[in-house]
């Protein structure tokens, strides 16, 4: 028998520490005022330079055409979200920002004279209602809406684990499991990732703006916050363990975006009509460990990253802020090794990037060291 490369050893292990126990030197995500509780991740705005080729791609990813006209693609999900994605027809593929509702008007009026907030034109967002727009410290929209008017949901088949046999539990007796071949229907978007150079001023705009909660931080070797899960605030209502994540890294960065899924046989089967239309796979199955979501990852034509998860944690908001040491191990509990896309790329376009930043004062030469130690160490030694 082949002896491992390295003797075996445990997985990182995933010290957590509460925010009101936290250890020098491990700093505390600072806090700012809100101005709104948003609601509800609504939907996601891209530029696209062909609509046509991802609306292939998000049919077989599990979602549904809404409209599709010469300069816009809206594709909804099962669920009752009138929208979850919208496409303009540009020249590049890239992200242009999100859209979250809130409770009021009232809100909405809070954030024109509190945050200068623009209005947006009657009929600009898809599923009607009315709206505010801002842009983010890095030149990313936000939408605040409120009042679009949702739609019946598509019926769609029942959760596999009520039947789900083990040892001693006998719940499906004559009878089989056979997962429908067919995509893997989304219910709704989840969740938002998003790359910044400056991880402390994008997670403050955000929770000023979105009054979200920070659920899990994760702090670099010198303690300083560098990653962090936001949850919504919807006081005792249970909400995502996150809805939007903010990383700090060395540029400006759509990472991805997850949808959710009924269940863990929909990823399986959802990934083989992904993988039979040609679509281009990126990491999965696992499990993730912070949020403990099952996940499967695929990149839309132009290589933007889209996730179908299942099976995601739920907090209130009175559960408190927790803290761990980033790292490439921490990511995922079990599944493939995490893909190298997912690490720095050390080729010329980084090293020019690194130039940038430390020539324009965004970037010290300790952070950057601090940067590469979380993200270099070898996630599983034996591999
Ligand atoms: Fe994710």
């Amino acid at each position: 028998m082949a002896s491992p490369k390295t003797p075996l050893a445990p997985l990182s292990p995933q010290s957590t520490y509460a925010e009101s126990a936290l250890p020098a030197p491990i700093q505390k995500l600072e806090r700012v005022t809100a101005l709104v509780q948003a609601q509800s991740l609504a939907f996601l705005m891209f530029e696209k330079p062909d609509l046509e080729a991802v609306e292939n791609f998000l049919t077989d990813f599990g979602m549904h055409r809404v409209s599709l006209n010469k300069d816009q693609l809206v594709m909804r999900g099962s669920g009752c979200a009138p929208c979850i994605y919208i496409a303009r027809r540009g020249q590049h593929s890239r992200y242009l920002g999100a859209s979250f509702t809130v409770a009021s008007e009232h809100d909405l009026l809070l954030l024109q004279s509190q945050a200068d907030a623009r209005r947006l034109p009657p009929g600009a967002i898809p599923g009607g209602g009315a709206g505010v727009e801002l842009v983010d410290p890095a030149g990313n929209l936000l939408w605040l809406i409120k009042g679009a008017t949702p739609v019946d949901p598509i019926p769609v088949r029942s959760p596999l684990y009520p039947l789900t046999n083990g040892p001693g539990i006998t719940r499906r007796i004559n009878t089989t499991v056979r997962p429908p071949l067919e995509p893997a229907a989304v219910n709704r978007l989840g969740h938002l990732v998003l790359q910044t150079i400056d991880f402390a001023g994008m997670a403050r705009w955000y929770m000023r703006h979105l009054g979200i909660i920070p659920t899990d931080v994760q702090y670099l070797a010198d303690g300083s916050p560098n990653l962090c899960f936001f949850r919504l605030d919807l006081g005792s209502t249970p909400a995502d363990h996150h809805t939007l994540v903010i990383v700090g890294g060395l540029e400006n960065k759509y990472e991805h975006s997850a949808y959710e899924v009924v269940d863990l046989d929909a990823l399986g089967q959802g990934s083989n009509i992904l993988r039979t239309k040609g679509h281009r796979h990126m990491w999965g199955i696992g499990r993730h460990i912070l949020g403990s979501q099952l996940f499967d990852y695929w990149f839309d034509p132009d290589g933007l990253e889209f996730e179908h998860y299942t099976d995601g944690d739920v907090f209130t908001a009175d559960h408190e802020t927790h803290y761990s040491p980033l790292d490439l191990a921490g990511i995922w509990a079990w599944g493939d090794d995490v893909p190298k896309s997912m690490g720095p790329q050390r080729n010329l376009s980084t090293l020019l990037k690194i130039f940038s930043l430390l020539f324009k004062g965004q970037l010290s030469m300790s952070r950057l060291k601090l940067l590469g130690q979380a993200m270099s160490a070898p996630p599983r030694p034996w591999l």
